[in-house]
């Protein structure tokens, strides 16, 4: 791997991005109409990277005008046809995966050797996978008796609004853009505000793939300003979102009040089962793999881990030994497993989070590991906590940073009981050698994803269908054609219509 530089970013950003003009709208790029712009941190130094334009409402409504066009042209293109772009899109991901690397990782952390790595795979595969959909979308013909048919066909929304989040951003980005493109939808992406930079650089390969103008929309702001516009916008019947619950209520409220759709993929409290009957050895590294990769920020990270009583020493010793193998410090060395979490208001959040965990009882474990913050950085080491109080805001909500809680459980029915004491209902994972007790366990958790003996075992085929106050909807699969095409019904009569009056 060449070294990536945090000097060298215009090397990876198209050149107008770097004089501040970062909306992409109808195949150009545009400053903001007032001329705001904010900037976007590296938060493994604290200093700033480059100049984002700061959309308002009005670079909004741009955005929708030039994607009403796209829209257009993109439903001209047959399924084949939008395919082979899909799929030359993927080429060239995978192609820039060491630029969209760089830029993942100056902008949110996030360690090279996965930005560049396991992401940008992850971001190709989506344009592979939903490119194989694009030309095999079905209706149906529904039997309504003799000299009567009934057609119900799949459409596509026309523009559709993408909120993405920063925990990350490429992947997320692609998530969405794959399967709303694939659908026939033009879409305006709003990437968060910590996080904008992957995807100017996805704007401009798009572009390279023959991608028509004005079907790929990007524009950078704040969530209060752009994000708030583009759920407001009349023109705009479908939102997909991905962030916290706080803010997906929010959009789903502002939705309702309009009845558009939304999708929505939120926060959770998602549980680590170890039965008394588990492998040890495995369950740890998957303790350790679910609550530390990303710096635990991740939506199904499975942090809060309730073990059978009589293994909790010997878990939290083989948990300790892992960590110890775990090097944090600078995401630009290859070598780097994590980097800092993304800002100093989600760190200042983690700590907020400890602190009121430790003056309710709470007692933190140090863990060691390879330990190399750097200056200015938002760097936290790992830790596990124990003695939780069940009520702390600890306990209850999402922490999405490197702790492991660990509580002990004396028989089954306890440890649902635990994992279903939630508002969140979106992933889990369980640890036993049986059967058994395998299916009791899938059955009682309340989650939209139940990992067995394994846990982010994923394909792009597989549904993460958030419940509760975790979402609604499901982003991978064949499901996300449902949330990105609606349904439309036509009867033709043949003759002898006969009215009412
Ligand atoms: P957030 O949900 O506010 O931000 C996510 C996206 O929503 C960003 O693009 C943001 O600009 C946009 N947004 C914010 N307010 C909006 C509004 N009123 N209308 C439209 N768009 C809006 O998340 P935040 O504040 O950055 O993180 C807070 C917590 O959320 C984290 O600590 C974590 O617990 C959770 N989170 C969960 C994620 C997940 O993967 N489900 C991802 C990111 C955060
Ligand atoms: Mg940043």
């Amino acid at each position: 791997m060449s070294k990536v530089q945090r000097g060298n970013i215009s090397e990876y950003l198209p050149a107008d991005c770097m004089s501040g003009s970062t909306l992409w709208i109808g195949g150009k790029w545009e400053a903001a109409s007032d001329g705001r712009t904010f900037d976007t941190v590296d938060p493994a130094t604290g200093n700033p990277i480059i100049s984002i334009s700061r959309a308002g409402a009005g670079d909004v409504q741009r955005a929708v005008d030039a994607a009403k066009i796209g829209a257009k042209v993109w439903a001209e293109l047959d399924g084949m046809q939008r395919a082979g772009i899909m799929r030359k899109a993927a080429e060239l991901i995978r192609e820039h995966r060491l630029a969209l690397g760089a830029l993942d990782s100056i902008d949110s952390g996030k360690a090279i050797s996965e930005t560049s790595g396991r992401n940008t795979d992850g971001a190709a595969g989506m344009f592979d996978f939903f490119s194989g959909i694009t030309d095999k979308i079905r209706g149906s013909v529904i039997d309504m008796g003799p000299k009567k048919t009934g057609l119900v066909e799949r459409e596509p929304y026309g523009v559709v609004g993408a909120i993405s989040p920063w925990n990350f951003p490429m992947t997320n980005a692609t998530t969405k853009i794959a399967p709303i493109l694939a659908c026939g939808n033009a879409l305006i992406l709003k990437p968060a505000e910590q996080t904008p930079l992957s995807a100017l650089l996805l704007a401009h390969l798009l572009d390279l793939a023959g991608l028509p103008k004005g079907v790929f929309n990007v524009i950078t702001g704040l969530g209060a300003e752009a994000g708030a516009a583009l759920v407001e916008h009349p023109d705009v019947p479908k939102i997909s979102f991905t962030g916290s619950t706080a803010t997906g209520r929010r959009i789903a409220a502002a939705a309702g009040e309009r009845l558009k759709s939304v999708t929505l993929e939120l926060g959770g409290k998602s549980p680590f089962i170890v039965f008394d009957d588990a492998d040890l050895d495995t369950a740890a590294s998957g303790a350790v793999t679910t609550v530390f990769m990303n710096q635990g920020q991740t939506c199904t990270s499975c942090a809060k881990v309730l073990v059978a009583r009589p293994l909790l020493a010997a878990f939290i010793e083989k948990c300790k030994e892992r960590v110890a193998k775990i090097s944090i410090g600078d995401p630009l060395d290859p070598s780097t497993d994590l980097g800092p979490i993304v800002s100093q208001q989600q760190l200042d959040r983690v700590n907020r989070l400890l602190s009121e965990g430790v003056a309710a009882g709470a007692t933190k474990l140090a863990l060691s590991a390879k330990y190399s913050p750097m200056v200015g950085g938002c760097f936290i080491a790992p830790l596990i906590v124990t003695d939780l109080d069940p009520a702390s805001s600890l306990a209850r909500e999402e922490i999405f940073g490197p702790v492991m809680s660990v509580s002990p459980f004396d028989n089954d029915e306890e440890a649902y009981a635990a994992a279903n004491d939630t508002e969140y209902g979106l992933a889990a994972s369980v640890w036993t050698s049986s059967l058994a007790r395998a299916e009791t366990a899938r059955r009682a958790i309340n989650t939209g994803i139940v990992w067995i003996n394994c846990v982010h075992t994923l394909s792009l085929n597989t549904p993460v269908p958030g419940r509760k106050s975790s979402g609604l909807g499901s982003e991978y699969g064949w499901e996300a054609v449902d949330n990105y095409m609606r349904l439309k019904t036509t009867v033709t009569m043949f003759g002898d219509y006969k009215g009412l009056f």
